[in-house]
Formats: C-alpha cells, sequence, structure tokens
C-alpha cells in the first residue's frame, strides 16, 4: 500500500471536482490511499503509526518530515511529495544519506505567491487594516489632507532578498507601479535580474536603501532570524517590510520592537512563527503590522496544480522515470 496525503477538507473537495487533483492521481494510477482527511494539522503521533510500510508520503509544509518519521516508515518508503515550494520543513540531509527522493511544487505557485505578496505590500504601504478598522470603529472623520497616509511605490526602491522565482516575478509585477530601481541579494547575481534592470548589492547596502525590503528567500539553517534588532535598525525610518518566505527569517520580538518604535515604518507579513501566530500576539495589536495567515498560493488553481504535481513527482518515482520537478533525487 502507498501512503498519500492532501490538504482538501471534506468541505472543499465537494467544491475540487478537478480530476487533476492529486488524490485523483493517484487513486486513478492504483495507489491505495491512507488520508489525514482534516484541515487541523496532523498530529505526529498519527503520522508516525500511520507512515509505517508505505511506499510513499504526500505531505504538506505543516508536517515535519525527520528522522522520526523515517525510522517509522521503513525501509521501503520510495518518495516524499511535499505539496510545497518550501521545504525546511523536510529534514533533507537524512532523505538524502537514505536515498529518499523527494519532489515539491515551486513552479506553479510563482504566480499565485507574487499576487499575494503585491496585495500586502499595497495593503501595508497603503494602510488598508488601518482604513479598514477606522470605517467600522466610527473613526472615519472628515476627509483631512493628511489622514492615512501612506507610501507608495511611484519612484521607490524595492529591495528583494532572494531573487528567486517569487522575488522575480513580484518585482515584474511592481514595476509598473513606477518603481525607480531594484535591488538584490543572495547566494550569487542572477540572470533575471536583466529583464527588471535589478542590481546586485550586498546585504546591508539593500537594507539601508531599500524603501520596501521583501523577504522571499527560502528559509534555511543559515538565514534563521536574518531579519533582526539590527537589520532593522538599519533601514529607513519610513522603510515598508515584507514577508512571504518564511516566519523563521523574522526574530518577531526585534520586529515588534522596530514597528513599535518607529524604526521603521510598517510591516506586511504572510507568515509567522508560530502558525497560526496565537491571537495575544503583540504584533496584532500594532496599526503598522498587516498579518495575514500564510495564504501566498491559495488560489484553487493553484492549489489543485500543487496537488496534482505532488501526485505526479510520487507517481514518478514508482514507475522509475523522473520526477516533474524534484528537490532530491
Ligand atoms: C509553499 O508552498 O512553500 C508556500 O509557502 C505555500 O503557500
Amino acid at each position: 500500500s502507498r501512503q498519500t496525503r492532501h490538504d482538501f477538507s471534506k468541505e472543499s473537495l465537494r467544491h475540487e471536482t478537478s480530476p487533476r487533483s492529486g488524490v485523483d492521481v493517484l487513486t486513478a494510477a492504483g495507489c491505495e490511499i491512507t488520508q489525514w482527511d482534516s484541515d487541523d494539522r496532523v498530529p505526529k503521533q498519527e503520522l508516525i503509526k500511520n507512515i509505517a510500510g508505505k511506499d510513499g508520503l504526500f505531505c504538506l509544509l505543516t508536517d515535519r518530515i525527520d528522522r522520526k518519521v523515517l525510522d517509522a516508515a521503513g525501509p521501503q518508503l520510495k518518495v516524499i511529495g511535499t505539496m510545497s515550494g518550501g521545504y525546511d520543513h523536510i529534514d533533507t540531509g537524512e532523505c538524502k544519506k537514505r536515498g529518499i527522493p523527494i519532489g515539491y511544487t515551486p513552479d506553479v505557485l510563482t504566480n499565485a505567491t507574487a499576487e499575494l505578496t503585491v496585495a500586502l505590500l499595497l495593503a501595508t504601504s497603503r494602510r488598508l487594516k488601518e482604513g479598514m478598522n477606522a470605517v467600522v470603529d466610527g473613526k472615519w472623520g472628515t476627509w483631512s489632507p493628511l489622514w492615512l497616509c501612506g507610501q507608495g511605490l511611484d519612484g521607490a526602491t524595492v529591495g528583494v532578498v532572494g531573487l528567486g522565482r517569487i522575488g522575480l516575478a513580484v518585482a515584474k509585477r511592481l514595476q509598473p507601479f513606477g518603481v525607480k530601481q531594484f535591488l538584490y541579494t543572495g547566494n550569487s547575481p542572477k540572470e533575471g535580474a536583466k529583464e527588471i534592470g535589478a542590481n546586485f548589492v550586498d546585504f546591508d547596502t539593500l537594507v539601508k536603501e531599500s524603501d520596501f525590503v521583501l523577504g522571499c528567500c527560502a528559509l534555511t539553517d543559515k538565514n534563521k532570524g536574518l531579519f533582526n534588532a539590527d537589520v532593522f535598525k538599519k533601514m529607513k525610518k519610513t522603510a515598508i517590510f515584507i514577508n512571504t518566505s518564511r516566519g523563521g527569517l523574522v526574530v518577531q520580538e526585534d520586529l515588534y520592537d522596530a514597528l513599535k518604535s518607529g524604526e521603521i515604518l510598517a510591516a506586511g507579513l504572510d507568515v509567522t512563527t508560530p502558525e497560526p501566530l496565537p491571537t495575544d500576539s503583540p504584533l496584532l495589536g500594532l496599526e503598522n503590522c498587516v498579518v495575514i495567515p500564510h495564504i501566498g498560493s491559495a488560489n484553487m488553481k493553484t492549489r489543485c496544480a500543487m496537488s496534482e504535481l505532488t501526485a505526479r513527482n510520487i507517481l514518478a518515482v514508482f514507475n522509475g522515470v523522473p520526477m516533474p520537478c524534484p528537490l532530491l533525487v
């Protein structure tokens, strides 16, 4: 039998009749599926219990796939397919050691995530949260010249930390807003930067010179807590920080202090630590912090594509052919 999981609750499955969804693909291929059929995160014990003896694992970014899970699976585990572009939830080193290939879904979610990043940036820079709250709270007084004035993109310098697929797609979408220049940083210059005339700079230059600082890089052991008190201090007082990558990039207490003390102007976060962010998080009490619940790739077309691609990655390994989207082979 082969273990698979997918993320659609019964409720959403009712709407999700497309034969392209991952479960349909696996079922059609004759796989026997053991599935955690809930929107709640699968409890670790449940995963450990059910993965025993399975050939493949279809997992989500909320499933921590570590040595314990791999041990519980047993040596017959042939492949892990994660329905995500990020893979910080998987112990890739351990999979490599054991020769377990991993498939993931980066390309199909680029457009949706880039679109959401732009939405979050605009919501934050144009102070939509404050505006909406003011309307609901009866604080909408007479039209006034300076009330709720935000920061525009016209003439701005936008710094992208990690000009990968998503970073580049975000920059391309921001270009028509009249951005003056794009800066980017990362391990090495990127070919795609030419398309938007972006300049490769060191991290310090980027955070000092950008009006908008966008976290678009994958989370690794090296960049954990990259955005900390020192970095926020270097940013412009008018800087806006956006993170749609992983919450682990940010030292959240430091971000809170920077926002509270006016070291930076505002922040927009689609990702936090932990997720869900507890409702008593001090970040939620700040007018200049917009937090949304990790919905970067959340449109139906994208999620179906991610689900289907995950299934096809798994099947490819079962069938002894190259995965359409391998992370580790
Ligand atoms: C991913 O796939 O890693 C994204 O964070 C989901 O939107």
